[in-house]
């Protein structure tokens, strides 16, 4: 069972439930060759710190010595590893030399037997030149035996593996029937091959794929992915789990991996490691060490880097800066600033997952951070939610110093003294609509001063959009006293535009919906503002407090009294998580919804939306912050559905 603990998108920190106790997640598994061991299972647990590892069923069963020990005192004895231990079943044996003389009954038995904790079907490796015939073929086989294997795992967790080499429908079909099975992983495999040749931006393909098809309370797991320089990019696509070979692969051919790449001792010219295993020596030093001791020299580095990312990786999704990070370390290589381009075609998919904003301010670290979720999602809300004021005129302002609306505070109220005039903000996002320049990511957001040309042309794109659409008699960018002289040849007398109402009701559009700023508003509206920087804080319609603005994001959060009015006003399902009547009591009471008491939501929730708890009559009950998507929140069993900050 999977439980989120945090997550940034599709990325997320889990914890799994396993009889060996909780395996958090990201999580990377080293393999341990039961015959050859390079570094011992003890130390990766003791001094690594690794919870989990991976070994190979196959290879246990085929060596008669280490089988009957695994059988009479247990893989974790056999291994001397206190933590979780999983295993593989043969399949990538097949891939490697040819097929394998083992049934898929004999070999989760055996798993099942020697005390795996998680045990993997002996699924068929779809390779990346395997036709569509074939590769559809073989899943089903693969499908057949999963379902086989779900009847004999017992008390093993079982991982079925998703395959479907390079098609995304056979991918996300193999991975949709699987969701009906009762299986706990799902690995994607057959990628090993992707990865070696370094086709990133197919991998980014199959792995979306894979995560459409399925259920979101499973780790899934890249099979194969050892490699730290794919584990920010991996994550950040829903990857809960890796397995390496490579570190102990690489040691032996005297390979040290890096977050660039991997590199021959031969050729190094100098090594600037730190890693506890580098630590105070030189690359002439570790070139004149005996084999055995500078392989191991060299697997403990590879484990050790590879170790680290993870960690930052983490800290990542807890700081919200995931994309950053990714997005730096796709630059590291050609190959992985395809599969960053890639990304570019998933975007839909993405801001899916997207929130509503995060703590972290968005970083631009090149033209790739255009395609992020964040700037479709400012698009598309833009574009189906906004509504232009009535207003004669529309005046440009060219991007001034943040935030906008304080910074052209003066210039606005001078136009407004001749003209009948509302703003926008040329800005990287778009046309910026003044009013709402404190919302994320437009406020929280840097961009360095001197644009790129992709930026300019996508700014170009979305104000040529502005000019087909707007409604305002006359436009103008705004240069100075000369269009303020135009404007007092085109309209004399005072501009009526209010910026503080005309923001109440463009964010709660924005953020609420169509509908929602009649709904929340009507009747008389008065603010209460911070007096010492003049930022509306509360919102009362008829006195009645209904939302108050958040300094962060500048998104609302919403009352008990505006709860009542969207609810009235904006029909079901729309921001609404309906709960089971078994919850009702306890979300009054301002406890948290869980998981396994919603019974439906609606599916354009985004993460940390403000939401509506009602019951089956679609009475409020609470109200409080989504923690989760509908999909999610119906998938899983455990864990947080909505952070409630008050029942109703
Ligand atoms: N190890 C690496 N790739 C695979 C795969 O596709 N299936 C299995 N079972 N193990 C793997
Ligand atoms: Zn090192």
């Amino acid at each position: 069972m999977l439980e989120i603990i945090r997550r940034d998108g599709l990325a997320r920190i889990c914890r799994l439930h396993t009889r060996r106790g909780e395996l958090e997640t990201p999580c990377l598994l080293p393999v341990v060759n039961p015959r050859l061991t390079t570094i011992k299972p003890r130390e990766l647990y003791d001094v690594f710190g690794f919870r989990a590892l991976i070994t190979n069923s196959y290879i246990i069963r085929n060596d008669h010595r280490i089988r009957e020990i695994a059988l009479t005192k247990g893989l974790h004895e056999l291994l001397d590893f206190p933590g979780v231990i999983m295993t593989d079943s043969g399949s990538f044996q097949s891939h490697m030399y040819g097929e394998v003389d083992v049934k898929n009954r004999d070999i989760v038995e055996f798993q099942r037997d020697i005390g795996a904790d998680i045990g993997t079907v002996l699924d068929i490796f779809t390779e990346p030149e395997w036709s569509k015939e074939r590769t559809a073929e073989s899943i089903e086989v693969t499908l057949g035996r999963t379902e086989e294997a779900a009847a004999l795992k017992g008390k093993m967790l079982l991982a079925g593996v998703v395959q479907g080499s390079i098609y995304p429908d056979l991918r996300q079909m193999c991975a949709h029937r699987m969701s009906d099975m009762a299986v706990d992983v799902n690995p994607i495999g057959g990628v090993v091959p992707l990865m070696e040749t370094y086709r990133f931006a197919e991998l980014v393909d199959v792995i979306i794929a894979s995560k459409k098809g399925l259920r979101a309370d499973r780790p899934v797991h890249l099979f194969g992915a050892g490699h730290p320089m794919l584990f920010s990019l991996a994550v950040l696509l829903g990857c809960d789990m890796f397995d390496s070979a490579s570190y102990a692969k690489f040691a032996r051919d005297d390979r040290f991996m890096f977050l660039e790449g991997t590199f021959r001792l031969r050729d190094m010219k100098a090594l600037e490691c730190n890693c506890p295993a580098c630590l105070g020596h030189d690359v002439e030093e570790i070139r004149k060490m005996p084999d055995g001791e500078r392989t191991e020299l060299i697997a403990r580095h590879n484990l050790w880097v590879s170790k680290m990312e993870l960690e930052r990786v983490k800290r990542a999704i807890l700081e919200g800066d995931l994309w950053e990070l990714v997005e730096r370390r796709c630059r590291s290589h050609p190959a992985l600033l395809d599969a960053l381009r890639s990304l570019g075609k998933h975007q839909e998919f993405l801001e899916r997952f997207e929130p509503l904003s995060r703590e972290h301010a968005l970083f631009y670290t090149g033209s790739e951070t255009l395609n992020r979720p964040a700037f479709l999602r400012y698009q598309k809300r833009l574009e189906e939610r906004y509504v232009h004021p009535s207003t004669e005129v529309g005046i440009i302002f060219e991007e001034p110093e943040k935030p906008y609306s304080r910074t052209m505070r003066s210039v606005m109220d001078t136009i407004l003294e001749t003209s009948d005039a509302h703003f926008h903000v040329i800005s990287p996002f778009g046309p910026v609509p003044i009013e709402l320049d404190e919302i994320y990511p437009i406020s929280q957001s840097l961009f360095p001063n001197e644009k790129d040309q992709q930026t300019k042309e996508r700014t170009d794109r979305l104000m040529e959009d502005l000019a087909h659409h707007h409604t305002y008699k006359l436009g103008a960018i705004w240069d100075g006293e000369e269009t303020l002289d135009l404007l007092k040849m085109f309209s004399k007398g005072k501009g009526g535009f209010n910026i503080d109402m005309a923001r109440v009701k463009a964010v709660a559009e924005y953020q609420f919906g169509k509908g929602a700023a009649e709904a929340l508003l009507n009747g008389q509206v008065s603010l209460v503002k911070s007096k010492n920087v003049d930022r509306i804080r509360n919102v009362l319609v008829d006195g009645e407090h209904v939302v108050s603005m958040r300094a962060e994001d500048g998104f609302f959060t919403l009352r008990p009294a505006g709860a009542k009015r969207l609810l009235a006003g904006i029909p079901a399902p729309r921001m609404r998580v309906t709960v089971m009547d078994d919850s009702v009591e306890f979300n009054r009471q301002g406890k948290n919804v869980f998981c396994g008491f919603v019974i439906d939501a609606d599916p354009e929730i985004r993460l940390h939306d403000e939401v509506m708890v009602v019951d089956q009559k679609d009475t409020l009950i609470a109200i409080g912050r989504a923690q989760l998507t509908r999909e999610e929140m119906l998938d899983f069993s455990k864990g947080v559905a909505v952070k409630v900050r008050e029942g109703a």
